[in-house]
């Protein structure tokens, strides 16, 4: 939630912090801003409620000057969203600019205090009280900017990634974080700080990920220097090579990042399979799980935690490990796992699955899994992001950049990797014979392909849509592995179109949700040729029984569904426990076009953040 960028080099920063604001948009619309520290000293602050196009406007009638600078976009957590809670904040001197990712928890307390000392505060935000302490340090004591944020930063509760920047020093740029992450992109004769490094790309491939608690102070013309907030020791400087390339930010001709993500199912799954399939499909390698046998063979129960449609994957997850490895699998959320007061030792395994790999509540549920003593592993999409760097071993998905807020890619990915590490682990355990591996992996190898012909459905999805396109309520279908797929079809709808949808087992329909059936309420239902289709033959029929349109995912060649549901969306055929990945790609088009329909903005649907990181 929440992207911050800065930058001090010998360019103009306003163009650069308007770039970077533009690729960290995912992360928060609510209101933006920028603040320039000119060469003579002074301080500009720009900002604005809504997109950075309306700062864009609103800064072209300003100064904008200068080669060091921050800026922001905001997902409101304290105080609605308007121009006056829009970061940065400004101290009440007028000399500090912060822009600050996270929460401050205890911001009450020290607002109080503040105000004994004679601060009054504009805007309803709790990062309004650090740029004050921060002002107030500084002002008391005589000392360095630097020296006022760390002094501040120790009396702070919550989560943060600040950056703060001084009217009269034109040559500093201060940086910390806890919890919230922050990278440093180092150019020639400049340096970029951004939420992630996507802001960085195409000016440097040289970053270093901040460490939790750690602080940087960046001037210009001088070396680097990382200290560690609470003892001020200096930590090593690990540079590290940036992988992502400008295409894979762009559209690529598609008119959203939602599309351009659902049409590149195909490849992000040819890549997220890459080298982990052997060539005649009798074996499946992940090396996480080869570091890390013994940990495997001695799992007594493994746990998926994750949240959304994370979450959704892990339920999935949980069919294919019980299926594959014969383990005990729980599933939950990441959010209810960390208050949960979890029972665990060293015979669990802990599975974390994050696309952006900063969910606080996943953050914070490994987190507690490993002060129990369990092995945690991570299934994450962002190199380098704060879970793979907290977890002891784990996989990436690799599909590239996500930006549509809404998940598709990543969905398929974290289920492929989920369906290689559950026959990774049978296969070492011994728990999965080597047909079914053949038969699994044969069909997962060729899951680009099949994803490319399921494709094929689009025009008949966007014709379908139409139908749809006012309905109030939907509820989604489906049963075993199909189960969650309903419930991921769901979420899809609601993020985007706003619509209200109800995800559920099929068979449990008949102990509630039936009563809501009328000609008003339609129902999608996933019933690819599985072992559990003759049961959900039924359910359709109570459905249609009671009046309720139903649009039918089938499997190529089934035509018994013809005749009861009123559409039928064809899938190719697949290996039981891979029919969630086909038929996922129906749901994503069906969302989208009844969002697009709608007239909505799919991107970046209302009140919603790609990367979550407050509880
Ligand atoms: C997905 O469409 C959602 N926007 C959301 O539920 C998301 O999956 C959730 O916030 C978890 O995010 P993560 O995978 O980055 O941890």
């Amino acid at each position: 939630m929440c992207g911050i960028v800065g930058y001090l080099g010998s360019n103009g920063a306003y163009e650069i912090l308007i770039q970077g604001l533009k690729r960290l948009e995912y992360r928060g619309y609510d209101s933006a801003g920028v603040a320039l520290v000119t060469p003579a000293g002074d301080l500009n602050v720009h900002k604005s409620q809504g997109k950075v196009a309306n700062l864009e406007q609103v800064a072209a009638a300003g100064c904008i000057d200068g080669s060091l600078g921050i800026a922001h976009t905001r997902w409101a957590t304290h105080g609605e969203p308007n121009d006056v809670n829009a970061h940065p904040h400004v101290s009440q001197s007028g000399d500090i600019a912060l822009v600050h990712n996270g929460t401050i928890e205890n911001y009450s307390v020290l607002k109080t205090a503040l105000e004994e000392h004679g601060y009054s505060f504009k805007s309803e935000t709790d990062t309004e009280v650090l740029v004050q302490l921060i002002d107030y340090i500084k002002s008391t004591s005589n000392c360095s900017l630097e020296e006022a944020v760390r002094e501040a930063l120790l009396q702070v509760e919550g989560a943060y990634a600040v950056a703060v920047v001084e009217k009269n020093d034109p040559d500093k740029l201060v940086v910390a974080r806890k919890s919230s992450p922050l990278v440093i992109g180092v150019g020639e004769n400049e340096t970029f700080i951004a939420s992630d490094a996507t802001p960085i790309i195409g000016y440097t491939d040289q970053v270093i990920y901040l460490k939790d608690n750690e602080m940087a102070v960046i001037r210009r013309d001088q070396p680097l220097a990382i200290t560690s907030i609470d003892s001020n020791i200096p930590s090593t400087i690990d540079i590290q090579k940036l992988k992502l390339s400008l295409a894979q930010l762009e559209k690529g001709g598609y008119d959203t990042f939602m599309l351009k993500e659902i049409f590149e199912q195909p490849n992000t799954l040819r890549d997220c399979l890459r080298g982990r399939i052997s060539s005649d499909c009798s074996h499946v390698t992940l090396s996480g799980v080869e570091l890390n046998k013994e940990k495997f063979l001695q799992a007594e129960r493994i746990t998926l935690v994750a949240c959304g449609t994370s979450w959704h994957a892990a339920l999935i997850g949980k069919r294919l490990i019980q299926d594959f490895c014969k383990i005990p699998v729980e599933v939950e959320y990441a959010s209810e796992f960390r208050y949960g007061n979890p029972v665990l030792n060293e015979k669990d395994i802990v599975i974390s699955i994050s696309q952006s790999g900063e969910t606080a509540d996943t953050l914070a549920a490994i987190q507690l899994a490993k002060e129990k003593g369990a092995f945690v592993y991570g299934v994450c999409n962002v190199v380098g992001a704060s879970i793979p760097r907290n977890t002891d071993s784990g996989t990436y998905i690799h599909v590239g950049p996500e930006i549509g807020v809404a998940s598709t890619k990543a969905f398929t990915g974290q289920v492929t990797v989920l369906t290689l590490l559950a026959l990774a682990v049978g296969q070492l355990r011994g728990m999965v014979d080597s047909e079914t591996v053949k038969q699994v992996a044969t069909a997962l190898k060729a899951m680009p392909k099949i994803i490319k012909e399921t494709l094929k459905c689009d025009p008949e999805v966007q014709n379908i849509s139409r139908m749809f396109t006012y309905a109030h309520n939907f509820l989604y279908l489906g049963r075993g592995y199909n189960y969650p797929t309903a419930l991921e079809g769901a979420l899809k709808l609601k993020e985007i179109s706003y619509i209200h949808a109800e995800g559920y087992p099929a068979a449990e329909m008949k102990h509630g949700p039936i009563a809501l059936i009328d000609h008003e309420m339609p129902s999608v239902i996933i019933a690819p040729s599985d072992s559990l289709y003759d049961k959900i033959i039924s359910n359709v029929q109570q459905v249609k029984s009671r009046g309720g349109a139903v649009v039918a995912i089938v499997s190529k060649g089934n035509t018994a569904m013809n005749d009861i549901a009123d559409y039928c969306i064809e899938i190719p055929e697949v290996p039981e426990c891979l029919t969630p990945l086909v038929a996922s790609i129906p749901l994503q088009l069906l969302a989208y076009y009844i969002a697009v329909n709608k007239g909505k903005n799919v991107d970046q649907p209302r009140n919603l953040a790609k990367s979550v990181t407050v509880e």
